[in-house]
Order: structure tokens, then sequence, then C-alpha cells
């Protein structure tokens, strides 16, 4: 099968003939770049059986050069590629063997197009669908993935750009990054299967050994936004659950093998994406520090710690919230308040607690600490606004270690230990004031 793609915009070009390719790997595809140049592509090509050609071009527009091509090729179907009305144009008048494809298009546009042509049916537009982004590193990180990856091209649509089982490669990555797209979707149908998936291939014990170390905290956050993502969407399924437990004991397996707190500056600073999800594998690592300090470090308490460093912000799907989280601390919770998405974050403490509650296996107090996190030294906290010593000595150990996360945040090149320093007066109140000493010792 040829096709003749014309098209002066070469990324329409290329997703065109991704998109025919997908379905159609067979297809001998050729690209002109104006309505001048098909002509010239036909004329070396000789036979075309599909042209698919913009309106608007240099030197020949799509209108003129469906005239020329009636002439050579009276029956090939041209397939008009374009926002504009086909009607508005007098070249089109009467014209047969001619379709029309609005702009933007997905791949069942184009691809559909091709079949009902060929077959002389009537193909009906694809079902609107939900689907659920994943990060392009993620997808890395399965290698190959089993289900059919997405584009999002608009709010509606979405485009088909990897079929089930695609090597999800350096290359691939690449390709993307290099347009700026940094998430596929697949559909939410196919995501319990993706989960499970992600669990086989990243923490099968083979797999996990081989990881560097450095690298396992970047998975263990990706998996923590999947944990969020899949948490809002099925509550705690038995394969959610699964993967939340399986992290949070990586995690805790994570800080008993090495001492990682000595890189914890160097962590702060890196990774400025996934802010929600590496700032509770951070928190994790700070708190086990200081519970240590504090000789607080039972299983039990490590264990708690760690569930509620990864589940904390689990009601919040954004990044954009990390973001807004740190303006709370700048006392300006009221103006949250008039939006949807203030109100989400103004009550995540509350929604995230109950999730937790709702899971038989999580331990016990953790539902506090989620409740409490967003409770300050001076009352001035949401959601209840509690005075300090109505705040638990582990929420407050909580609440210190992520001041510091989100300082070095939205302020990298400060020098923490200055800034906790000068921090002494606002955490003079217990419990603060008696594991201010114990987080300051980490950075002496
Ligand atoms: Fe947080
Ligand atoms: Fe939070």
């Amino acid at each position: 099968m040829k096709v003749l793609i014309v098209e002066d915009e070469i990324d329409v070009a290329d997703l065109l003939q991704i998109f025919i390719s997908l379905d159609f790997p067979e297809a001998e595809i050729t690209i002109a770049s104006n309505g001048e140049d098909a002509l010239e592509k036909i004329n070396i090509l000789r036979s075309v059986d599909f042209i698919f050609s913009d309106f608007n071009m240099p030197k020949k527009n799509g209108g003129d050069l469906f005239l020329e091509v009636r002439k050579i090729l009276p029956t090939t179907p041209f397939i008009l590629v374009t926002s504009e009305d086909p009607k508005k144009h007098k070249q089109f008048a009467g014209a047969s063997h001619f379709y029309h494809i609005d702009k933007p298009f997905s791949d069942k546009d184009v691809n559909g197009r091709i079949i009902q042509i060929q077959s002389g049916i009537k193909v009906s537009p694809s079902k609107s669908r939900d689907y659920i982004p994943i990060g392009i590193e993620t997808l890395k990180r399965l290698y190959k993935i089993g289900t059919a990856v997405y584009l999002k091209i608009s709010s509606e649509k979405y485009v088909k750009v990897l079929h089930p089982g695609t090597e999800f490669n350096d290359a691939e990555v690449k390709r993307f990054s290099d347009k700026s797209i940094h998430e596929l979707y697949i559909e939410k149908i196919e995501f319990e299967n993706f989960i499970k998936e992600f669990r086989k291939t990243v923490f099968s014990r083979l797999a996990w050994e081989k990881v560097k170390q450095e690298e396992k905290i970047d998975i263990l956050a990706d998996d923590i936004a999947l944990i969020g993502k899949a948490a809002r969407i099925f509550g705690w399924s038995p394969a959610v659950v699964s993967l939340a437990q399986e992290n949070i004991s990586n995690v805790i397996n994570l800080l008993k093998t090495e001492p990682t707190f000595s890189r914890i500056t160097d962590m702060l600073k890196h990774d400025k994406n996934k802010k929600l999800a590496s700032h509770s594998i951070l928190l994790t690592i700070m708190l086990t520090e200081v519970a240590t300090r504090m000789n607080w470090a039972s299983q039990g308490t490590i264990e708690k710690l760690t569930f509620a460093a990864i589940l904390h912000d689990i009601e919040l799907d954004d990044d954009l919230f990390a973001d807004k989280q740190t303006l709370l601390m700048a006392g300006e919770i009221m103006t949250l308040k008039e939006t949807a998405e203030g109100n989400k974050l103004l009550s995540h403490p509350l929604d995230g607690a109950q999730l937790t509650l709702n899971w038989p296996m999580c331990p016990s107090d953790v539902d506090i600490i989620i409740r409490q996190h967003h409770e300050r030294p001076d009352g001035r906290g949401f959601p209840l606004g509690l005075a300090p010593f109505k705040i638990s000595p582990l929420s407050a150990a909580f609440i210190m270690c992520e001041d510091v996360i989100y300082k070095s945040m939205i302020d990298p090149d400060c020098n923490l230990k200055n800034y906790f320093v000068g921090q002494k007066e606002y955490y003079s109140r217990e419990p603060f004031k008696s594991i201010y000493p114990k987080l300051l010792e980490i950075f002496l």
C-alpha cells in the first residue's frame, strides 16, 4: 500500500506517518511538503493508493493539488486533513473519492478512514474512554509494556502511539521528551494489569537486586505516584495494597542496608519533578534518622512513620500541589478555600487519614500522623488549627522534617543548617521542642 502525505508542518506529517504505520506497518509512506512537491513525488511513485493532504500550504494548496491529482489519478482516495470546512473551497465541489478528517485527529480517525475506504463500510467513531497518565520514565522501567499506550492531543482526544508488547527504551524516551512530552496514557481498564506488571518487572527479587542504590529511590518514588493514582481510582484493591506494602517494605529494607542519610542534602537538591512522590521517600529517610536519635526506633515506630510518609499526600494528584503546600507554610490558607483545587488541598489530611483507616493492615496511629501533618507549631495549621500540645510527637517530627524538605524545594540554594538554626524559636513549644535538637544534630 502506497501512501502519500502532503503536509508542510513536519510534526503533523510525522504524526500521520506514525499513526498509519501502527496499523499498516507494511505501508510505504512518502511525505511531500506542499502541493507542487506532491505532484513531483506522484510522478516518481507512478501509483498511489491514498493521499492525505493538508489544505493551507505554500506553493500549491490542497484544493489546487486535488484538481491536478484528478487529471492523473481519477479514483485515488484523497483525504483532506484540515480543521476547515472543505465545502468552503470551490475545488472540492462535486468531488468524488474525496474524504475529510478534522484536525486534531487520532489514529482511529486516520486508520479508521483507510479501513472504511478499503472495505467500503462505515466506521463509527470510537467511544470516549478513560485514560490514566503515566510518566515516560515509569514506562521505561517497565521496558516491555503489555498494554497500548496513548498520547493526549486534546482534552478528549487520545491517539495510540505504542502497541501492546512494544519495547519502551531510551530511544523512545528521547523521542517523546524531545517534544516535551513527559506523560503518556494507558486506558483505565488496563491500569490494574499495568500495576501487576510493574510489580512483577520492577520489584521481582532479581530485578530489584540489580538496581543501583541511588536509582532505587527514584523507582520507589515512581511507585508511590502509581500507588496514589491507583488508590484514588480503585480504593485499596488487593493489587494496590500489595504494591503499597511492597513499596513500604522496600523502603524499610533500603534504609537498613545503607545509611542513606549521609546523602540527604544532595538528594534534597535533585529531583524537582515528581515532587510529591519523592518528598515522601526523603521524609521516610529523615524520619528514620530522627526516630533513631530520639530512641524511638522500634520496628513498629519506623513502620508507622514510613506508612505515614508514603501515604500522607496520597489524595493529591498533581505535583502542583507540592508547590501549593509550601504556600500554606506562609499562612495563606484562607485564600485557597475559594477553588475546588484549594478545597481538595485543605481536605487532603482528613481524606488521606480516612483512606488508611479503610486499609486493615495499616498500623495504628498512621491516620493520626496523616491527619495532623499540616498542623503548625504556632497553632495556625489546618485542618483543625490544633494547639501544639495537642499534636502527637510522631506528627511533630513529621511536620519538622517536611518543613526542611519543602524549604529545600522552594529555595534550593538555601543553607539548610542555617535555616534550621534560625527556626529555633518557631519550634520552641512541646512536642516540637524536644525533637528540635535531635533534628539539628543531623545538620551538624
Ligand atoms: Fe507532604
Ligand atoms: Fe500534605
